[in-house]
């Protein structure tokens, strides 16, 4: 059992290995623009629907069984893990994640919660116990994943999304000891967070920094940044499973995002595929890229627009596909099993 799943597309791709075909999952696979998802979150809201693991567990089947992706993520958010840390989270109807009350002084920071992850998460990894129980007989993998510690402060200074991060990088600039006090805190709760998903049975562990590259520049991420990062990925040597280390906006220094750690580098869709591999090193994986806007489009251009990402890819081994950033709502669920499809069909080898 555990054969068939170390021997998964998925996780060979990880690790560089030859492959039968590439590897293809989407960020936000499991979500609104499914009927099924729909379904359950009419009758339930976003926070009840991760605290409750048979409907998180459900939800992260739901794509596997229609589409049949290569890999599976579990079904929850990044920003839960605040809430056990003393922030009050929620998500509202049409505005998005909301926390009403945000951290704005050192005292604040002072206050910040650092629970294990069996109290302040245990729901989840409940849920990644039943999807495993699920998956690894069918030699399905699982990924686990966390915020990034400057994407989670970026909600919880700002209270919730942001176009500007104003608060969140005079907070940064101007009380350097009080960020660094913040970032630790978040990078001890997220690395504690993904390594006992890994204890629970994620066979892979993904960490999201949706919003660095978009907030900061080379330097800033270097300074302000890398470091937790790199603490994170330090620390989750010890999982002994593939890291993915997604960002978006950095493609002008994913040198500097390889340099904080991942087996496989997530890249967003505003750089050719090949062009960042060569930035990233071909002694790390990649992941991505193909623009989530494309699957608004007919087949035709989607087909147009796969093929030029597997053009880039050359043969290489080590690339996993998947959407630059999050699928959207409004994508037809007939388009995503012709791209799943379509993937799986024409990279065989
Ligand atoms: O990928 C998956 O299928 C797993 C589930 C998942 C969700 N959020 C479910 C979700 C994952 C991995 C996330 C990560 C996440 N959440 C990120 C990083 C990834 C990215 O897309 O950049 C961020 C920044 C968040 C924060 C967040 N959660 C926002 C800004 C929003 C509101 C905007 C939106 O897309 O709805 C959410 C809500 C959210 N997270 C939904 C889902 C399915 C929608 C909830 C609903 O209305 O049903």
């Amino acid at each position: 059992m555990t054969n068939l799943l170390q021997n998964s597309n998925f996780l060979r791709a990880c690790r560089r290995e030859a492959v039968d075909h590439t590897p293809i999952w989407l960020m936000r696979q499991a979500g609104r623009y499914m009927p099924e998802y729909r379904a359950i979150r009419a009758k339930h809201t976003m926070l009840d629907v991760i605290r409750t693991p048979e409907l998180a567990a459900e939800i992260t089947l739901q794509p596997i069984n229609a589409f049949g992706m290569d890999a599976a993520i579990i079904f929850s958010d990044i920003l839960p893990p605040l809430v056990g840390m003393g922030l009050e989270l929620e998500f509202v109807k049409g505005e998005g994640p909301v926390i009403y009350n945000p951290i704005s002084t050192t005292a604040d920071i002072e206050k910040l919660q650092t629970p294990p992850a069996e109290e302040n998460m245990g729901f989840t990894l409940e849920a990644i116990r039943l999807v495993t129980a699920e998956l690894t007989p069918r030699g399905v993998p699982l990924i686990g994943f966390a915020g990034a510690p400057f994407t989670l402060a970026s909600y919880a200074i700002e209270g919730g999304s942001s176009k500007n991060y104003e608060k969140t990088k005079a907070l940064m600039y101007q009380f350097p000891e009080a960020w660094d006090m913040l970032m630790r805190k978040l990078a001890i709760v997220q690395a504690d967070y993904l390594r006992k998903q890994a204890q629970a049975g994620a066979s892979a562990l993904q960490l999201f920094d949706s919003w660095a590259g978009l907030a900061l520049g080379t330097q800033d991420y270097v300074r302000y940044i890398r470091p937790y990062n790199q603490l994170i990925f330090t620390e989750l040597e010890k999982a002994n499973v593939p890291t993915i280390n997604f960002s978006t906006g950095t493609a002008h220094y994913l040198d500097e995002v390889a340099a904080c750690g991942g087996t496989v580098i997530g890249v967003d869709w505003r750089i050719p595929l090949d062009v960042a591999w060569e930035k990233v090193g071909y002694d790390r994986a990649v992941q991505g890229n193909l623009d989530p806007t494309v699957l608004l489009t007919e087949w035709e251009f989607v087909q147009e627009r796969v093929d030029d990402v597997l053009g880039r890819v050359n043969g290489r081994s080590g690339h996993i596909f998947n959407l630059g950033h999050g699928i959207f709502p409004t994508v037809p669920t007939d388009t995503v099993k012709r791209l799943v499809a379509y993937v799986q069909e024409n990279t065989q080898r």
